[in-house]
């Protein structure tokens, strides 16, 4: 899955690349299935214990901040009622899983170090890639959250930057069911912010430039279940709500390079006893 020069170039110009085709309708039921599995085996009732200590706030951080090591999920926030209870049925309830996926799960771990992967981030000019970070987006029917413009490289900074997403479509991607929406070129202007994570494992943003990205600007990315889209670090996206009655599942993978510094005050830290590993190693 070596990238064209023509394809090379408008992810260079575009900060985005859209490939059509790429995972198998089988492939893609296979890691559907493999995520509804996760949520069945998930009791929710053990994470509503987490949000209703008197901590409340420490221990959500705590669930957060730790799962960069780990396969857990997260609720939408519209899950619940003002009375804190669950509206809709676990199935329906989770926002997404994150974030080592790709190192912990048996099934996601080797489609996530697929060659035509590493081909495609090395085709983009990572020297060495690591695998950072996976998350199971569930975009749930007429609940699923808003993710407002941001740039990945704000949570996942190196430096210099050299995170790349993998954004795979599992179910077609639309405007009615929240499909990725993209600033085209918008990765030329720099880094906006970081999130950071302070003593004591406080999270904040550090701004680094304030100027407004425009709404018009954004274009949407409508795709069919099956397409990889590739995204610069640096490229402005989000989705909108989800208000439809399909869901818009789709599976993230973000890699940087090992030549790139990855700084101990980026959110995402890693057990001691699970380093960051490339495409060539296997669970
Ligand atoms: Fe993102």
């Amino acid at each position: 899955m070596k990238l064209n020069a023509n394809e090379t170039d408008a992810f260079r110009r575009d900060g985005y690349l859209v490939l059509s085709d790429l995972v198998d309708p089988v492939t893609c039921a296979a890691l559907r299935h493999q995520a509804d599995a996760l949520v069945a085996a998930f009791e929710p009732d053990d994470v509503a214990s987490i949000f209703s200590t008197t901590n409340q706030q420490q221990a959500t951080d705590l669930y957060f901040l730790e799962s960069g090591g780990a396969v857990r999920c997260f609720f939408e926030e519209e899950a619940f009622d003002a009375t804190g209870a669950l509206q809709v049925p676990k199935s329906r309830a989770i926002n997404k899983i994150g974030h080592a996926l790709h190192d912990l799960d048996p099934v996601f771990a080797p489609f996530s170090r697929s060659s035509a992967f590493e081909d495609i981030v090395t085709t983009l000019g990572v020297a060495e890639p690591l695998l950072l970070q996976s998350m199971y987006i569930f975009k749930q029917p007429s609940i699923g959250g808003e993710v407002v413009w941001h740039q990945d490289a704000t949570f996942l900074y190196t430096d210099p930057v050299s995170a790349i997403g993998l954004w795979v479509a599992l179910e077609d991607a639309d405007i009615e069911n929240g499909c990725l929406w993209a600033l085209p070129g918008g990765h030329l202007h720099g880094l906006k912010r970081r999130f950071k994570r302070g003593a004591g494992g406080a999270t904040f943003f550090d701004e680094m430039d304030d100027v407004a990205w425009r709404n018009e600007d954004f274009v949407p990315l409508e795709v069919r279940a099956g397409t990889v889209v590739v995204l610069d670090g640096s490229l402005p996206h989000g989705s909108r709500a989800n208000r439809s009655i399909r869901s818009r599942h789709a599976y993230t993978l973000h890699v940087i390079d090992r030549e790139a510094k990855y700084p101990s005050d980026n959110w995402l830290h890693r057990p001691a006893n699970m380093p960051l590993r490339g495409f060539g190693s296997q669970i």
